[in-house]
């Protein structure tokens, strides 16, 4: 691969505002391939671009207004609703807003104490912290592509009683593997099989977690219900073939979630 042409389409994304905080390591990916199979420099560009639109800055349609809601969170007490402002920035989260209670319930209902967590491509979902049952002074390891969310959620979750380690990471390049009580893995795996298939399989692979919660959005983004849940059971359920875990199944309004216990 031409170095100068990589550095030169890294530059070129991080000149936009909507990409000038996400991770080297996904733009490099991304762009080497482009940069392979495109003929002209600009098409490889733009069609870098398109990719982190799918993969991110499709959940990001407005502006990310990291430092109000910093202030918000700080000072409101409790920040319950600073907290619901924040999160319905993020399309991910903004969907799980009116079942927030019920799926948290859900998902630690007889989970032995959680001391440890980590949240993978996180997007703003450690603001939810409060909504899980985590001990006092619990670890919460975030990561996602975005430094600026990072550097925000950083500032946040010691606000919420977690103890914060928050970082940039490409997880199709580098899948976290540190062991923890619980990790989640929210309607991300079809976003980093998009550009990688087997991204999702090295994920789980890497992942050491005693209880691993997958989940799946079972409407697209637009709203539309297209058999989303069947195809992505049966694609969860190739990924987890042969390996001994023990699933549970638990259908949500708009995401269909698998609680895994793994025995690691
Ligand atoms: C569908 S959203 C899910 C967000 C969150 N897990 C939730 O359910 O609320 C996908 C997230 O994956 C992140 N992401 C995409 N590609 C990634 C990668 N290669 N490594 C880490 N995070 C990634 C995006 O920035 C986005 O926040």
């Amino acid at each position: 691969m031409n170095e100068t042409l990589l550095a030169a389409l890294l530059a070129e994304i991080r000149a936009t505002s909507k990409y000038a905080h996400v991770s080297d390591a996904l733009v490099r990916r991304i762009g080497a391939r482009e940069l392979a199979v495109r003929r002209k420099f600009k098409e490889a560009v733009q069609e870098t671009r398109n990719k982190l639109h799918q993969v991110g800055g499709l959940y990001q349609p407005g502006r990310m207004r990291y430092g109000e809601w910093l202030e918000r969170i700080a000072v409101e007490s409790p920040p319950d609703d600073a907290l619901r402002d924040a999160m319905s920035h993020h399309a991910s989260t903004r969907e799980r807003l009116p079942i927030l209670d019920s799926f948290y319930a859900r998902i630690f209902d007889g989970l032995p104490p959680v001391h440890s967590v980590l949240d993978v491509a996180c997007g703003l979902n450690p603001l939810a912290v409060p909504w899980m049952r985590l001990e006092h002074g619990a670890t919460y390891h975030a990561v996602d592509i975005y430094a600026d969310m990072m550097q925000f959620l950083g500032a946040a979750l010691p606000l919420l009683d977690v103890q914060a380690h928050c970082e940039v990471r490409d997880v199709i390049s580098d899948p976290p593997s540190e062991p923890v009580d619980v990790a989640f893995v929210l309607k991300t795996l079809p976003c980093l099989e998009q550009v990688d298939k087997d991204a999702g399989r090295r994920l789980l692979d890497a992942i050491r977690a005693r209880t691993l919660i997958v989940s799946y959005p079972t409407r697209s983004v637009s709203g539309r219900n297209v058999g989303m849940a069947q195809q992505y059971a049966e694609r969860f359920d190739a990924l987890v073939a042969g390996r001994g875990w023990e699933i549970e199944r638990l259908e949500f309004e708009n995401e269909l979630v698998f609680r895994v216990s793994t025995a690691r």
